[in-house]
């Protein structure tokens, strides 16, 4: 057992097709979800421990007392229970991502996933680490952040009990690879950066107003019957069905937001029109063009691989005029995490 060390973790970002929005107890979900794992848009987190006590955390090489206050709260909620080992340790934590910060992309879920790959590497090391090493740090990442859980995972992630998928639990997050068509193995997802503001509501405030909202139990139920529908659809090549699935989960979220006790529209005027001109593209070309939104203004536009190259220039030459500076960042269906080497 080595008592001082250090692990390197990248992690992808990922975006939810069946919305996490409302939670209970200690960061359980309202209902299940399932989210594809990101390749380019990641968090690559440095962990550095020894003997003694407190914590020192760079973000993108500099101080960020907001950042660390959040990671401090976190590491000592674990170290009462959950990882009572890091009470005897001195962390250092650096942290950075692969996408501008501000741009609009949330980063709690690859931070999170990091972070959490990080401690349990180090609870491994310790020989501490009891059980399975990603279910370990899907349970630890769904601590800091709900969504954080999936992104420990590449292609498609399932958090949520689950009749239809044994294993599933509301604890952490599982993969779910078996009988996906090939038609959704190479999923893209252009992100279309409408406003890289911060938000003015944030997403644990969201999960909060689902306490006592007039329409909870029926998103609850909806999200569960959506879920049910695209496990299905996923093992076909029938992209409309997935589409109008994922469409509806979108529109649906924000359509919570909006009915809260305290309402409030994280959509822009620019979103709107994306998503107008998507509908309108898609009844022209009929190519299999969809979008999903997550809690923000921020479009991310789902299509095959195959259709790549037109839908590029369709967003170049129609698209980029709603984006804020033109900015759109272009990703796809990653493979997860990767464990990088400490020390280079
Ligand atoms: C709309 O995971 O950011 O992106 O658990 O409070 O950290 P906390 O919330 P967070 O909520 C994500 C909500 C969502 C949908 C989703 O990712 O499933």
């Amino acid at each position: 057992m080595t008592q001082a060390g250090g692990f390197r973790w990248q992690c992808p970002s990922n975006i939810a097709l069946i919305k996490y929005w409302g939670k209970h107890g200690n960061q359980l979900p309202a209902n299940p979800s399932l989210s594809i794992t990101l390749d380019t848009a990641h968090t690559i987190t440095t962990l550095a421990y020894k003997p003694g006590s407190g914590l020192r955390f760079l973000f993108e090489g500099k101080e960020n007392p907001a950042f660390s206050s959040r990671i401090e709260k976190f590491l000592k909620s674990l170290s009462f229970e959950e990882m009572p080992f890091l009470k005897d340790f001195e962390l250092k934590l650096e942290s950075e991502n692969s996408f501008p910060h501000s741009s609009g992309i949330a980063s709690s879920a690859s931070g999170m996933g990091a972070l959490a790959l990080c401690l349990v590497s180090m609870e491994e090391e310790l020989g501490l680490l009891k059980g399975n090493f990603m279910q370990r740090a899907s349970h630890i990442a769904r601590l800091g952040s709900g969504s954080a859980c999936r992104s420990v995972y590449g292609n498609m992630a399932l958090w949520g009990k689950t009749e239809s998928i044994p294993g599933s639990s509301d604890q952490y997050a599982v993969v779910v690879n078996d009988n996906v068509n090939p038609a959704f193995s190479k999923i893209k997802d252009s992100i279309l950066i409408i406003s890289k503001g911060k938000k003015p509501v944030s997403s644990t405030a969201g999960h909060a107003l689902m306490d006592g909202h007039a329409y909870a139990e029926s998103r609850f139920t909806h999200a569960k019957d959506n879920l049910a529908k695209l496990l299905n659809v996923i093992q076909t090549d029938d992209w409309t069905r997935f589409g109008q699935i994922v469409e509806q989960e979108a529109l649906s979220l924000h359509a919570m937001m909006m009915s809260s006790a305290t309402p409030y529209l994280l959509m822009e005027p620019n979103t709107i029109a994306v998503i107008r001109a998507i509908w309108e593209k898609r009844a022209k070309e009929n190519w299999p063009l969809y979008f999903t939104l997550d809690a923000g203004p921020n479009v991310h536009l789902l299509y095959p691989e195959s259709i790549e190259k037109e839908v590029e220039v369709y967003i170049n030459e129609e698209l980029v005029v709603y984006c804020e500076n033109n900015y759109w960042i272009s990703d796809k269906i990653g493979n997860g995490p990767l464990n990088l080497k400490y020390g280079y």
